[in-house]
């Protein structure tokens, strides 16, 4: 049996209504901050229970622009974890700041507790991640940014949909990013990215700094950069984004169903901490196995497309050697990345590829 990772043959097999509403926009040559843009972005808030959503053209760009329209400034430190894809760091840099790590928790996000030990009189902003479709422990974090002036944006790239007793992602940030990666829950045949917020002043002024800081065809307020939301992966996005439910219900299923199997594996394999007022959208579905290389091997050899995301912390990575880390700044996080695997758990698969993945790795364990 082959368990593949992607799942986009299955989730574009019938294309038909997809390519009408790609008909449909390229005959009213609506391309640039069109129609079907304002409706997805309008659905967007709706669906994240927020007010305002604006697209930008990647996650990245959503963290980098957040960041600029809020002030933060070259020589400002940001603090956010290592235990991250690449991009919020890069973004963070992007903004010009100088990204400063803080440990991972056993649920893999940021820990809050040592949050307060990296703060220096340069901090502006806090960048928790949402990592693997959980929520950061936010109502804390919050806490802690408001007792010491700190802006928080949330990477929540890998969470929509996602909350903590009910309130989405958003709900503390002064922003949130989302990304629409084909590979992430909510996707679009390219890249795409989304900025919600609260703030109707701050929605404004993210939408002038992706359009060139144009206020209209003549003035322009401010510089700013051209990264909008591509009208035509909107108008996809505008198709998909009703399945967000069924996608989100899919991959809990899933997850509880390797977690109900796993539980039995415990010496050899732990679940990260469940926290039961968090809605976990399970993005990746990540566990930590022992001797996790041979088993990554296993799995792959027999058909099921696990992963590791990802074996190098990005504190180790030559791209940050200038600011200065070392192997052991991290440890949970280090540790984790020696361990943490991921098994496919998308919305597509059915219960007998996660049981027959359950089967290789108890098999892979002797059980
Ligand atoms: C945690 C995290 N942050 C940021 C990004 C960046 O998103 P994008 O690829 O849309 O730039 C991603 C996804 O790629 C991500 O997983």
């Amino acid at each position: 049996m082959r368990v593949s990772f992607s799942y986009l043959d299955r989730q574009f097999a019938d294309l038909e209504p997809y390519l009408k509403r790609i008909a449909d926009l390229v005959r009213t040559g609506d391309f640039t901050l069109g129609k079907p843009l304002v409706e997805f972005e309008e659905r967007f808030a709706r669906l994240c229970g927020l007010p305002h959503a604006a697209g930008v053209g990647t996650g990245t760009d959503a963290i980098a622009i957040s960041l600029k329209v809020l002030g933060v400034e070259p020589g400002d430190e940001v603090i956010t974890t290592p235990m991250t894809f690449i991009a919020t760091v890069g973004a963070i840099v992007q903004a010009g700041a100088r990204p400063v790590f803080v440990d991972s928790e056993d649920g893999l996000t940021i820990d809050p507790e040592k949050i307060e030990a990296a703060i220096t009189p340069r901090t502006r902003a806090i960048v928790p991640v949402h990592y693997t479709g959980n929520v950061a422990e936010m109502p804390r974090i919050a806490q802690i940014a408001r007792k010491h002036d700190l802006l928080v944006v949330e990477d929540a790239c890998q969470a929509i949909g996602a909350s903590i007793d009910g309130k989405p992602v958003g709900s503390w940030g002064e922003t949130a990013c989302f990304s629409l990666h084909p590979l992430k829950n909510l996707n679009v045949w390219g890249d795409g990215g989304v900025i919600v917020t609260r703030s109707r002043d701050l929605a404004e002024k993210i939408r002038l700094h992706r359009n060139h800081g144009l206020v209209n065809r003549d003035e322009v307020a401010a510089f700013g950069v051209n990264s909008r939301l591509d009208t035509l992966q909107a108008a996809v996005g505008n198709e998909l984004i009703a399945q967000t439910g069924f996608i989100t219900a899919k991959r809990i299923e899933h997850a509880r169903r390797y977690d109900a199997a796993l539980e039995g594996l415990a010496e050899h394999v732990s679940i990260p901490r469940r926290r039961p007022a968090v809605k976990h959208v399970y993005h990746l579905y990540v566990v930590r196995a022992e001797r996790r290389d041979e088993l990554l091997a296993h799995l792959q050899r027999n058909g099921v497309e696990a992963k590791v995301h990802y074996p190098i912390p990005v504190h180790l990575q030559p791209a940050a050697r200038h600011l200065g880390y070392v192997e052991g700044d991290f440890p949970a996080c280090e540790a984790d990345a020696k361990r943490i695997i991921t098994l496919p758990a998308h919305q597509h698969l059915t219960d007998q590829e996660i049981d027959y993945t359950i089967r290789q790795v108890r098999a892979f364990y002797g059980k």
